[in-house]
């Protein structure tokens, strides 16, 4: 896994934990029966520059630890910590949470790794920069074929925050490479776009043209509206905003260009479109939850109780939000 953001560390729990562990979540069948399969025993995060630089969050962190059966390693070379993260820890309370328990775990480890038991490890490393994927060679005509190592290039603090490379490198040898090196914005047909910061020019989420101008009926909301940044809960305070102003701009419309609510319906109908409604989205989640109640029910008492079943393809979503039958799943 590369990149030490919130979604290096979402993506390397999953892969990390045991499914059994996840049928408490809503995970779908499919996904579950993946996991299931996997024959994953080591997972490596790495990050390009130390410790007090990572960008996830604590409470992120410390879920990490909470998966039965994987032990998490952390490497002593890798704790480098410059006047410029004493800094960075002394300023930013969540900085600090996150190196104490980086460090706390560095200290409760074992000096002699074949003491853990888990079946399963989780790697953190630090000031480890990619350089190069390889692969097995086993494909034909010029393709690499698949994933056998990547190699990276050492990196040390350069005391402003970020890192250089030593010159030093090294070979791990991995079956799978992830990215989670952060998202920037694609540009959209006859809308404004930065291109700076990827992003499209709004007010609060009113879309603006190139004079700053609201365009009437042109909204933005999420990572389009203020960039790749921000935890659940900030994105949906984002798009309130962007829906209040949205409602705002419906009700100051002179009343003969308001449009009514069932043009909306009548418009997704002339094209084609499968929509849902509320109430098929409440007989949706009453059919998942009907699901699961049956998979507790047959697992019995001692078994795992599950809340609900998701439904999956898209076209049996729409169909039993819409009164269908049940499909199979
Ligand atoms: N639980 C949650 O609520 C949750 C879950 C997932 C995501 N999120 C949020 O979603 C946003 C995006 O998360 P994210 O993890 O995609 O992005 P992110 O927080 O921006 O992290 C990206 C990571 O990738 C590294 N990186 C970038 N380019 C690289 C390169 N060329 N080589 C090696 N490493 C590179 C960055 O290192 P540098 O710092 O050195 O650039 C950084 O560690 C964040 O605000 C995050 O908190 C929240």
């Amino acid at each position: 896994m590369i990149g030490n953001g919130n979604v290096a560390l979402d993506v390397a729990r999953m892969l990390s934990k045991h499914a059994d562990d996840l049928l408490v979540s809503e995970i779908p069948d499919n996904v579950y029966r993946a996991l299931k399969e996997s024959p994953v025993t080591d997972v490596h995060v790495f990050g390009r520059r130390g410790p007090a630089q990572v960008k996830f969050t604590p409470l992120e962190l410390r879920e990490l630890s909470h998966s039965k059966d994987v032990d998490i390693i952390l490497y002593a070379e890798d704790f480098e910590f410059d006047a410029e993260s004493d800094r960075q820890i002394q300023s930013n309370n969540q900085t600090k949470t996150m190196v104490g328990t980086l460090t706390n775990w560095i200290a409760e480890q074992p000096e002699d790794l074949s003491e853990l038991t888990a079946s399963r490890r989780l790697h953190l490393h630090f000031l480890h920069s990619p350089v190069e994927i390889y692969g097995d060679n086993t494909g034909e005509a010029g393709d690499p074929g698949r994933v056998a190592g990547i190699k990276f290039e050492r990196t040390e603090l350069d005391g402003t925050g970020n890192a250089r490379g030593t010159g030093e490198f090294v070979d791990y040898p991995v079956q799978a490479v992830y990215r989670a090196i952060g998202y920037f914005g694609s540009s959209l047909p006859e809308v404004e776009f930065d291109h700076s910061k990827g992003v499209v020019p709004n007010d609060g989420g009113r879309v603006l043209d190139a004079s700053g101008t609201h365009v009437p009926g042109i909204y933005a909301t999420g990572w389009i509206k203020r960039g790749p940044v921000g935890l659940i809960g900030h994105t949906k305070g984002d798009a309130l905003e962007t829906v209040t102003y949205l409602l705002e701009d419906r009700d100051n419309l002179p009343l003969a260009a308001a449009p009514a609510p069932e043009t909306i319906v009548e418009l997704l109908e002339n094209r084609g479109v499968q929509y849902t409604s509320w109430e098929g989205w409440l007989a949706l989640d009453a059919h998942e939850r009907s699901l699961g109640e049956k998979a507790s029910a047959d697992a019995g008492a001692e078994g795992i109780q599950r809340e609900r079943i998701k439904v999956v393809p898209r076209e049996d979503m729409v169909e039993i939000s819409r009164g269908g039958v049940a499909a199979e799943v």
